[in-house]
């Protein structure tokens, strides 16, 4: 019932998205707080093919507290999810990665280099949304030693830098690179989300952007946003500015 979008156009053709690899979403089947089974990780990617995107990069959360995933666990789901792909004769390509809490955790995957690489040597990396990590430029710099480039998600949804805005200039400083949730842009987690999304655009501090697309309370709120009078304005800001091409 999931796959009409794959087979058939729809007749009125609905907008496309500014871009069309996805760097940050949660597909992957039954590993984290995203998709809890195949079925609905081929509807999810059905409605990104609807919004024009041509790659998916499925990022699971790994985050000690919550998420106890592994390079393998991640490794499994993507097996599995490739394999009822290929069962249901849909193609899409789909690899993954992860997003990285910033914890005690990743500090020892950091250690012994167990760590599933973005293209162009990219890593996805979150925060707590209850405390900002104390040592993050540490680890910032601790990866560049690495030669690996930190992209900070979402930094427009951490209340304690909307707060303190001076930080998102030190970390950019820094060589941290940052991704909006095209989710903020849409008003979906909150006005302030929002307003800061666009305050770091137009700081020129934006690298991605990325769905962070979870489940269909997230397609629902993209599918109204691409069909609304602002979609226009922000694609056209947002568009050459960011690089989620580089890592397609
Ligand atoms: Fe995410």
């Amino acid at each position: 019932m999931f796959f009409g979008l794959f087979k058939n156009k729809a007749k009125a053709e609905p907008k496309k998205l500014f871009y069309t690899t996805d760097i940050h979403s949660h597909i992957l089947p039954g590993i984290d707080d995203g998709s809890p089974n195949t079925e609905i990780s081929l509807a999810l990617l059905s409605a990104m093919k609807s919004w024009g995107i041509e790659n998916v990069i499925a990022t699971p959360h790994i985050a000690e507290e919550c998420f106890e995933n592994s390079t393998y666990t991640i490794k499994c789901a993507y097996e599995k999810l490739s394999t009822y792909m290929l069962d249901m004769g849909i193609e899409m390509p789909v690899s993954y990665s992860s997003e990285y809490r910033l914890d005690g955790g990743f500090k020892r995957l950091m250690a012994n280099n167990d760590l599933i690489l973005l293209k162009n040597n990219y890593l996805l990396i979150e925060n707590s949304f209850v405390q900002p990590p104390i040592d993050i430029k540490n680890i910032i710099y601790e990866l560049q030693l690495k030669d690996i480039k930190p992209i900070l998600a979402h930094p427009e949804r951490y209340s304690y830098y909307q707060r303190n805005k001076d930080v998102y200039g030190e970390l950019f400083d820094a060589g941290c690179e940052f991704q909006i949730n095209l989710l903020s842009l849409t008003g979906y987690h909150g006005e302030r989300e929002k307003e800061t999304a666009m305050w770091l655009i137009n700081k020129g501090y934006i690298s991605f952007v990325g769905s962070d697309l979870h489940h269909f309370g997230h397609v629902d709120a993209i599918n109204r946003f691409l069909a609304s009078k602002e979609y226009d304005s922000i694609a056209e800001r947002v568009k050459d500015i960011i690089k989620n091409d580089e890592l397609k």
